[in-house]
């Protein structure tokens, strides 16, 4: 049977140069992709920029550009960005492609037709940074400036005729669906946050706009623009052209596996996103996971606090994949972490460097002196080989049980046991003493090679250039890492060459050292 994964992160906005929480939400969805598309997924990864609205037309005037010309030029930073961080992706959207303002019309179309849309008049809070409309109680004043309590962005008043979506049609239907699908919104604590605020009571949306033209028309009253979230959350629908009603693009990957956010927009993911849907009557994705916040002190990093950490400067001095690891690793997903280069430098020093690139080298510099620089081809496991071999085949349904409930803890977890574990095979097997065996000596350079194999498949999805390195030891490439041969023991073509590699992680001398 086919299986397919539709993976998802936000559309960032360009109104400025991408920062380190962007890269983090990208890494972590690429890990998943790569983690899908290794266990023989059909994968779909969608990335991109969200281009419309008042916040790009206010930046792109400040910087006295036309919008468009404006977009052009950041939304292509952020794409070189995918790039930088060797992401896997299928597909980079802008939402001022063609192939996306026609579905997003369609799908109005749609909600009008399903009498979900009508026109009226607006009044009230909206902050342009997150694009958002807020009730009395969410707005608070601080220092005679009124802002938004949750995101503390300022907030200004507007008063205009809109259209509106039935968002209060759709409350007990979201709530009935969100019980039904306990997995839906994840973790827990966001789903909960979410349930209360639909239970609080949902007015109806105002989803277009009169006072300012950087959008998609309303299709008949080019006096409005498209609200730019009914715009942008409409992306994840127009890459697999949804509007092309027979294209086996949609039909293959929709509904979407999960959609990958930050917490921050998580009303717009958990709540208006699938009302669209429902008025609409399409599939609803099966997961909206909400991760956490990269700070900065206690802060959250983010473009408008200006206290942000560049991702390009970190991968020029460290490398990307120490950064890729670091990130997957030390920020606890599904909560705010900080990051630290202290604390990064101790992961490259200790996990890449010491546990898994010195691991390689040591057992690849002793099959070269000592086996021929060949895999060896007489071996008899014993019970030692096989309780650490066995290990990775009885726990491979754990991890992808574990990987499906967004479990990446355990997944890191496991990789660092597992790494422990070689290291202390390999030292107390003691195969430089057992010359007069061959056999012996055989079985553990051959036992502990598998073990490299089999970690760096586990680690292909993390790190992929530095576990693409050290798997050419043996002539192996991206299209031989398949999840499922992790159970093998005997993987390993006995005989063939083993080739010397490269330094996997240079050590960082540190200051205080
Ligand atoms: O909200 N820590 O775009 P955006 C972790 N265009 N992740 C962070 C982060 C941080 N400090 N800062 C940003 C938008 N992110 C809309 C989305 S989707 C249909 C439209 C990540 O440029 C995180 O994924 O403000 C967050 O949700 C996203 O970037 C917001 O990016
Ligand atoms: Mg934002």
């Amino acid at each position: 049977m086919d299986k397919n994964f539709y993976i998802t992160t936000p559309i960032y906005y360009p109104s400025a140069k991408p920062h380190m929480g962007h890269a983090y939400s990208s890494i972590i969805a690429d890990f998943f992709a790569r983690f899908k598309s290794i266990d023989n997924y059909n994968v779909y990864f969608l990335t991109g920029t969200d281009e419309h609205g008042l916040k790009i037309q206010r930046s792109a005037e400040k910087a006295g550009m036309h919008p468009q010309k404006f977009c052009d030029n950041i939304s292509e930073t952020f794409k070189n960005l995918s790039k930088t961080l060797n992401l896997s992706n299928t597909d980079f959207i802008r939402t001022t492609e063609d192939r996306h303002k026609k579905t997003v019309q369609y799908l109005w179309n749609e909600l009008e037709k399903n009498d979900d849309i009508y026109l009226s008049n607006y009044s009230g809070w909206y902050s342009v940074s997150d694009e958002a409309f807020y009730n009395e109680d969410e707005i608070e004043e601080i220092d005679g400036k009124k802002i938004s309590i949750s995101s503390k962005s300022s907030v200004e008043w507007i008063e205009e005729e809109s259209y509106f979506f039935r968002l209060s049609k759709w409350e007990k239907p979201l709530l009935k669906f969100y019980e039904k699908n306990p997995e839906f919104i994840s973790p827990e604590s966001r789903r909960n946050e979410v349930i209360s605020f639909v239970k609080s009571g949902l007015k109806d949306l105002s989803v277009s706009r009169k006072t300012f033209s950087w959008g998609i028309p309303v299709p008949k009253n080019n006096n409005h623009v498209i609200y730019v979230w009914l715009d942008a959350l409409t992306n994840y629908l127009s890459a697999l052209n949804y509007s092309d009603t027979d294209d086996y693009l949609f039909k293959k990957f929709w509904p979407a596996s999960i959609h990958l956010i930050g917490k921050d927009i998580l009303r717009f993911h958990a709540i208006y996103w699938p009302a669209f849907l429902l008025a609409a009557k399409i599939d609803l994705p099966l997961k909206v996971y909400g991760h956490g916040w990269i700070l900065s002190g206690e802060e959250k990093m983010s473009k408008s606090k200006g206290n942000i950490l560049d991702p390009l400067e970190i991968i020029d001095q460290y490398g990307l994949d120490p950064l890729r690891y670091y990130l997957i690793k030390e920020v606890s997903f599904g909560n705010d972490g900080n990051i630290s280069q202290e604390r990064l430098e101790d992961c490259i020093n200790s996990d890449l460097a010491n546990n898994y690139g010195n691991l390689c080298q040591r057992v690849t510099a002793f099959a070269i002196k000592n086996c021929d620089g060949k895999i060896p081809s007489q071996i008899k496991f014993n019970k030692d080989d096989l309780l650490i071999l066995n290990k990775y085949k009885d726990n491979l349904e754990k991890i992808r049980l574990k990987i499906d409930e967004q479990n990446i803890n355990f997944y890191i977890d496991y990789i660092v046991n597992s790494l422990f574990e070689a290291n202390k095979y390999f030292n107390d097997q003691e195969p430089w003493k057992k010359k007069d065996d061959p056999i012996r000596l055989n079985t553990i350079v051959y036992t502990t090679l598998e073990i490299v194999r089999k970690v760096s498949f586990l680690l292909n999805p993390i790190i992929p250039d530095s576990s693409l390195k050290a798997l050419k030891m043996f002539n192996l490439s991206q299209k031989d890492i398949k999840f499922e041969s992790i159970k093998e023991n005997e993987f390993l073509s006995k005989g063939s060459k083993i080739n010397k590699i490269d330094i996997l992680f240079k050590k960082i001398e540190k200051k205080n050292d």
